[in-house]
C-alpha cells in the first residue's frame, strides 16, 4: 500500500479525501493541529468502513515536526497539502497570521519533501486566484487579478512557490483549484462543521431550515444575472476528493505531462443564490426564510469554471447533482442536531 500524507485532514475536504484514498487502497497519514477542526472527525471517518489512518496531532509551523515525521515515516510517496487557514475576512484583519501559516507551512514541507526525495505534492488551490475575471467560463490560462485579500494572495504566492521549486527540484506538483465545495459525505459520518456564525451560503441554509438562524440573507438581487443574484460553481465534496485521488495517481504513474500542472476543479455549472434555495427547498421539501439584502462587499457576479483540461487529463468529471450535494449537506445538519 502506498503511504500519502494529508495535511489537514482532519477538515471538511481533506476529510473526504481520506475516505476516497482509502477507498482507493492507499494508506494515510494525517497531520492535523485541530486550529479549525476536531478530534471527533476521526471518529467519523473511522466509521465509514475500511478506513483507518494514522493521525497526528501536530502543527504545520514547526519545522521539526514536520522532519520528525518524514524520518519515522520514510516510506511516505506523496502529499496532499490542504491544511491552510481559509477565512477571507478574517485573512484581511489579520494578513500576517495568514501569511504565516499558510506559506511558511508550504516551504518547511517542501524543504523536508527535497530532503527526503519525496516526489509528488498536490496543493490546495482555489478559484479565488482568478480575482473578478473577465470573462466566463474561467479557464486555466485566465490571468490572475490583483488578490482582494491576504488569503487569496497565499493561494497565488504558493502556486507561484510551486512553480518555481517544481523547476529546481525533484518535486513534481498539481494545483487543484477548487470552485465551491458544499454537501457531505453519503453517510453523514463526515461534513463541514463551520465554527461560529457560517460565512458560506449553504451551512447558513442548512443552519436556518435547522432553526439555528432565523433567516437567510441574500446578498444582492441586482446582479447582471437571471434572476438578480450572484452565480457560483458549486461542488459536491465528494466529486471534489476524488479529484485528488486521480490527481495524485496521475504523478504517482508519471503520467504528468509537466513538473508543474494546474486544474479547475468545479462542475462547469454556474447556479445563482436563488436557484440553490429553490433546489435545498425541493430536497428538503420545505419553504426556507430568506431576505433579499444589499450585496456583500468583496462579492464578485459569477465565477463558473471551464473543466475541460480537468475532463482530458485527469480523465476526471463531477459526477453529483447540485441536489444531491444539498441533501448530503441537510443529513448532515441533521444529524449533528441529533447528535447535540
Ligand atoms: P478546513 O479549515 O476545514 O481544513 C483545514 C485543516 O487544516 C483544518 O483541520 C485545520 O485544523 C488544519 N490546519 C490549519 N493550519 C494548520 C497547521 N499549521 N498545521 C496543521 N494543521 C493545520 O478547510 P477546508 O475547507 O477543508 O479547506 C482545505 C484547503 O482547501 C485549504 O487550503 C483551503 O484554503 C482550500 N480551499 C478551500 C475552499 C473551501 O471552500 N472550503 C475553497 C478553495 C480552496
Ligand atoms: C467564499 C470565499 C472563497 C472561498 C469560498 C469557498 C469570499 C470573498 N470568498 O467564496 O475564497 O474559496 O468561499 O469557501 O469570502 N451568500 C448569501 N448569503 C450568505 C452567504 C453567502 O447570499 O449568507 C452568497 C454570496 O454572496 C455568494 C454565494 O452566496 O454569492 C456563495 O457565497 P460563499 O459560500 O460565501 O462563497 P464565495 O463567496 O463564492
Amino acid at each position: 500500500m502506498k503511504k500519502i500524507l494529508v495535511t489537514g485532514g482532519l477538515g471538511y475536504i481533506g476529510s473526504h479525501t481520506v475516505v476516497e484514498l482509502q477507498n482507493e487502497g492507499f494508506e494515510v497519514v494525517i497531520i492535523d493541529n485541530l486550529s479549525n477542526s476536531s478530534i471527533e472527525v476521526l471518529d467519523g471517518i473511522t466509521a465509514i468502513p475500511n478506513n483507518q489512518p494514522l493521525f497526528i496531532q501536530d502543527d504545520l509551523k514547526n519545522k521539526n515536526s514536520i522532519q520528525d515525521l518524514f524520518k519515522k515515516h520514510p516510506d511516505i510517496v506523496g502529499v496532499i497539502h490542504f491544511a491552510a487557514s481559509k477565512a477571507v475576512g478574517e485573512s484581511v484583519k489579520k494578513p500576517l497570521e495568514y501569511y504565516h501559516n499558510n506559506i511558511a507551512s508550504l516551504i518547511y514541507l517542501l524543504e523536508e519533501l527535497e530532503a527526503n526525495n519525496v516526489r509528488n505534492f498536490i496543493f490546495s488551490s482555489s478559484c479565488t486566484v482568478y480575482g473578478d475575471a473577465d470573462s466566463m467560463p474561467i479557464t486555466e490560462n485566465t490571468p490572475y487579478k490583483p488578490a482582494d485579500s491576504p488569503y487569496g494572495n497565499t493561494k497565488q504566492m504558493g502556486e507561484e512557490i510551486l512553480k518555481f521549486t517544481t523547476n529546481a527540484t525533484q518535486i513534481e506538483a498539481i494545483s487543484l483549484r477548487y470552485f465551491n465545495p458544499i454537501g457531505a459525505h453519503v453517510t453523514a459520518e463526515i461534513g463541514e462543521l463551520p465554527i461560529g456564525v457560517p460565512q458560506n451560503l449553504v451551512p447558513f441554509i442548512t443552519q436556518t431550515a435547522a432553526g439555528i438562524r432565523d433567516q437567510l440573507s441574500v446578498f444582492g438581487s441586482d446582479y447582471k444575472t437571471h434572476d438578480g443574484t450572484a452565480i457560483r460553481d458549486y461542488i459536491h465534496v465528494v466529486d471534489l476528493a476524488k479529484a485528488h485521488v486521480v490527481a495524485l495517481q496521475r504523478l504517482l504513474r508519471q503520467g504528468n505531462k509537466s513538473n508543474y500542472e494546474i486544474f479547475n476543479i468545479g462542475t462547469g455549472k454556474g447556479n445563482s443564490v436563488l436557484d440553490v434555495i429553490k433546489a435545498f427547498e425541493k430536497v428538503a421539501n420545505q419553504k426556507l426564510n430568506y431576505k433579499l439584502v444589499a450585496r456583500r462587499p468583496g462579492d464578485v457576479t459569477e465565477y463558473c469554471a471551464d473543466t475541460s483540461l480537468a475532463n482530458l487529463e485527469l480523465g476526471w468529471k463531477a459526477k453529483m447533482t447540485l441536489e444531491e450535494a444539498l441533501d448530503s449537506a441537510w443529513k448532515w445538519q441533521q444529524k449533528l442536531i441529533a447528535k447535540n
